[in-house]
């Protein structure tokens, strides 16, 4: 229950414990993020919001129709799609980060060979790596090179290359995903979310990279496998990269034709989806440079770090958000407490240029969420509120009075746990409750 007086903006009526919301951390082995033992979740552990057997509890509660159309704009690794699927739905999302989107992708697609084949050529590869006599690290990023000992990474440089030699294959992809899933697993520093720390010395959590990638393929094989042997495997899955605030990005999805949505969108808290994968992206070579990085895999992203943020962007997002009457004057009126927290500091962060800019682009997302959506079909989202400089931003809330701009009527809004208590006691923090909240929207 909430008892700060920062909180008075969100409406009390709808903020009530509810036994029949759970806590997302379903007690089998996360308390965020993707599972590390759930099927499919398991191929990579990205920060989620939720893992795919409390996406599963969410669709059943939501008693969408057999066979529906299960849609999610901020896609990720596509936890919400294998849990659609399981529970035989289709699925449609939309994810901005390439190579995160190419995940999701991936666990969604149906594969056309023999699973086994998966396992066979890992063997095959591994042995060959291991085999190398001379592995070439000259050209390895600075992260990389630091990231693990010099025997591990000629082992991981030289499976890499072999698979990446190989990339017309149907194979290609799903080895290329055990291999990255497997990096953090062997780093000698620390590589935990969200940052990866490349100065600070850790024990590897697995010693030899090649077994523990067959371990990865193996596991694929059982998911996939399982998939197959059910009629899950010929549902409609679909994953498209880019922008969920671009009509044109929903193009697949007919007007009011999806049944449901279930979706986690960036918090306002500053993380940053592109750096968090730093790692994955320097080894494989898809960027191999920051400003590469804030062009190619932030792009499609909304702002909801400092770092992405710009004078001119939240100039243009303060202009749009006049058309949104009260609420506008409201997240107008937060920037504005921002500006003024951050010229009170020597160098204080742009909180207030991330603001105008994270809600229009939402406005934007549940704009396309509405039009896709069937009169009377649920939308959840789980999403954090935050406190930069101690201005209470109440996201849930906020994003709810735009829902209800847009044709959606606010159902739900329950506290699902408490958070930020890493920052009690932190004088420079703020000292308000912080929470993760579970918003159920309907579309009327
Ligand atoms: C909390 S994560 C969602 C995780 C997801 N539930 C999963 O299964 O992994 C939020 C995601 O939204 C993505 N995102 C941010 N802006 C976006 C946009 N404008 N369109 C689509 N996806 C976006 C981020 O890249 C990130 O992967």
């Amino acid at each position: 229950m909430l008892t700060n007086d920062s909180h008075k903006s969100v409406p009390e009526s709808v903020l009530k414990e509810d036994q029949q919301v759970q806590e997302p951390s379903s007690g089998r082995g996360r308390r965020h993020g993707t599972s590390r033992i759930e099927p499919f979740d398991r191929w990579f552990r990205y920060p989620a919001g939720f893992a795919s057997d409390y996406a599963s509890l969410l669709l059943h509660q939501l008693q969408l129709p057999a066979g529906g159309l299960v849609v999610d704009p901020f896609t990720g690794s596509g936890v919400t799609g294998t849990a659609a699927r399981r529970a035989g739905h289709s699925f449609f999302g939309v994810e901005a980060h390439p190579l995160i989107a190419e995940l999701a992708a991936l666990k969604l697609r149906c594969f056309s060979g023999d699973p086994i084949e998966l396992l066979v050529t890992a063997r095959e590869l591994t042995q060959q790596a291991r085999a190398t006599v001379h592995v070439d690290l000259g050209g390895e990023a600075d992260l990389t090179l630091r990231s693990f000992d010099p025997e591990t990474l000629a082992l991981l440089v030289s499976l890499r290359d072999l698979i990446r030699a190989e990339h017309e294959h149907e194979w290609h992809k799903y080895l290329k995903w055990a291999l990255l899933a497997t990096l953090r697993d062997v780093a000698s520093v620390r590589v935990g979310w969200p940052y990866q720390r490349p100065g600070a010395q850790r024990q590897p959590t697995f010693s030899d990279p090649g077994s523990r990638f067959l371990q990865r393929v193996a596991w694929m094989v059982d998911d996939i496998g399982d998939v197959e042997k059910n009629e899950s495997a010929s549902l409609e899955c679909r994953v498209k990269q880019g922008d969920s605030g671009v009509a044109e990005n929903w193009s697949d999805v007919g007007i009011g034709s999806a049944h449901g949505c279930v979706t986690s969108p960036p918090y306002l808290n500053n993380f940053d989806y592109a750096d968090a994968t730093r790692l994955e992206l320097y080894f494989w070579g898809d960027v191999t440079s920051w400003s590469q990085m804030c062009s190619e895999v932030r792009s499609d992203m909304l702002t909801a770090t400092t770092q992405q943020s710009s004078v001119g962007a939240a100039l243009d997002a303060r202009k749009s958000l006049q058309k949104y009457g009260e609420v506008g004057d409201q997240i107008g009126e937060l920037a504005d407490q921002l500006q003024k927290e951050r010229g009170n500091r020597a160098r204080g962060k742009e909180y207030d240029r991330v603001l105008p800019d994270y809600f229009v682009a939402i406005y934007r997302i549940l704009e396309n969420l509405a039009h896709a959506l069937a009169p009377g079909a649920p939308a959840v989202f789980l999403v954090g509120d935050s406190a930069p400089y101690g201005v209470y931003v109440d996201t849930p809330g906020i994003m709810a009075k735009l829902g209800t701009q847009l044709g959606f009527v606010l159902e739900k809004d329950v506290i699902l746990r408490h958070r930020g208590q890493r920052w009690k006691g932190n004088a420079t923090r703020h000292n308000v409750q912080l929470a993760e909240r579970f918003v159920l929207l309907r579309r009327e």
